[in-house]
């Protein structure tokens, strides 16, 4: 493969962290744009000395985002937030930030611009959904060739999803199912997107330019049976407790008002519809990636949540032998 230089938008992130190892392992050049530049530090450690490089990018600023991806051939988008609060606004970080970088990468005549985006924002009414919606339409407007990924929740040792509800399941004796818990996801291990991005930064052929892809695991699973399949590998027992929608909305408007809320208005809006691949939609395998499970991942980073922590077994059999 041709050496390529790669810049990444939210490099620092969750998705940011695998997608810069994979890509780094081809042996890519890498600038990881970031606000805070000390954040990045930590990725030089997946490739060669002066392989990959923190960019300190000011968002407010044209020739920032324009030097950010100068020189490159590829350039990933993976900046997003999951609330609002004080200067970081989905309008932002969602649309005006993702169009500025857009527009660089025509500028710059960049060859390939892969954007992440989220699934389910077509049908749901959520700010969240339709800032990420309206990001990716203006992204198109003017650099029609992108890339769009579209996962569902993500999940990987570093996820934000299962070792919250982990957490939450390690201290309260009950765990809440809002709206009863019907809602359905389809997790997608961080790996695999790490796989799918890779695969269309190195494809010669430019195959999967314009297009928008899907990305959900093996297996579609309700809010109810994602906190049986956690609470079944963190080896506890926990009521699960209906929260009318209108509960939760309350809960909500009031979680809001924290420094990092555990649950906003707007995210109780998002959860009325599921958040699962379209029949007809192009899917990670069109990418090249089979879906791993969630069965062979989620063991190895959960053990730690197990009651007695992640020897708690072990101790056990010790104990029986003694
Ligand atoms: N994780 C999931 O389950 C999931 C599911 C569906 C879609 N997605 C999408 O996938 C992308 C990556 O997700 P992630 O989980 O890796 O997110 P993350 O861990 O929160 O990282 C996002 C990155 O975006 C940058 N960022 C955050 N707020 C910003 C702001 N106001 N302005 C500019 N940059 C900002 C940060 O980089 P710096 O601080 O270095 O600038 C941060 O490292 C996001 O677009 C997200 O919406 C994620």
């Amino acid at each position: 493969m041709k050496k390529q230089t790669i810049c990444i938008f939210g490099g620092t992130g969750f998705l940011g962290q695998s997608i810069t190892r994979e890509l780094a392992n081809t042996g890519a050049r890498i600038k990881i744009a970031t606000r805070i530049p000390e954040s990045a530090y930590d990725l030089k450690l997946y490739g060669d000395v002066g392989q990959i490089v923190p960019v300190m990018c000011d968002y407010n600023n044209d020739a920032s985002v324009a030097a950010a991806v100068e020189g490159c051939d590829t350039v990933i988008n993976l900046i997003g937030i999951l609330f609002q609060k004080g200067k970081s606004k989905f309008k932002k970080a969602h649309i005006e930030t993702p169009a500025k970088i857009a527009m660089a990468c025509t500028n710059q005549q960049i060859e390939k611009f892969i954007h992440i985006s989220a699934l389910g924002i077509g049908k749901a009414q959520s700010k969240y959904a339709k800032s990420k919606l309206e990001g990716e339409s203006q992204i198109k407007a003017v650099f029609p060739n992108v890339t769009i990924l579209r996962p569902s929740v993500v999940f990987g040792p570093e996820d934000g999803f299962f070792n919250m509800f982990a957490k939450l399941a390690s201290v309260l004796p009950a765990l809440p199912l809002i709206g009863g818990g019907k809602t359905k996801f389809q997790p997608v291990f961080v790996g695999d997107i790490a796989d799918a991005v890779t695969n269309i930064a190195i494809d010669h052929a430019n195959q999967y330019a314009g297009k928008i892809y899907e990305l959900g695991g093996p297996q579609v699973v309700s809010f109810k049976e994602i906190y049986e399949i956690l609470l079944h590998q963190i080896n506890r027992k926990r009521a699960l407790i209906t929260v009318p929608w209108g509960v939760a909305k309350m809960q909500g408007c009031v979680m809001g008002f924290l420094p990092k809320p555990l649950l906003t208005l707007d995210q109780v809006c998002s959860l009325k519809f599921d958040n699962i691949v379209n029949e007809d939609a192009l899917k990670l395998t069109d990418l090249g990636v089979i879906p791993t499970a969630m069965d062979s991942i989620l063991p190895q980073y959960l053990k730690c949540y197990k009651r007695g922590g992640r020897f708690a077994h072990k101790k056990a059999t010790d104990k029986k032998a003694a």
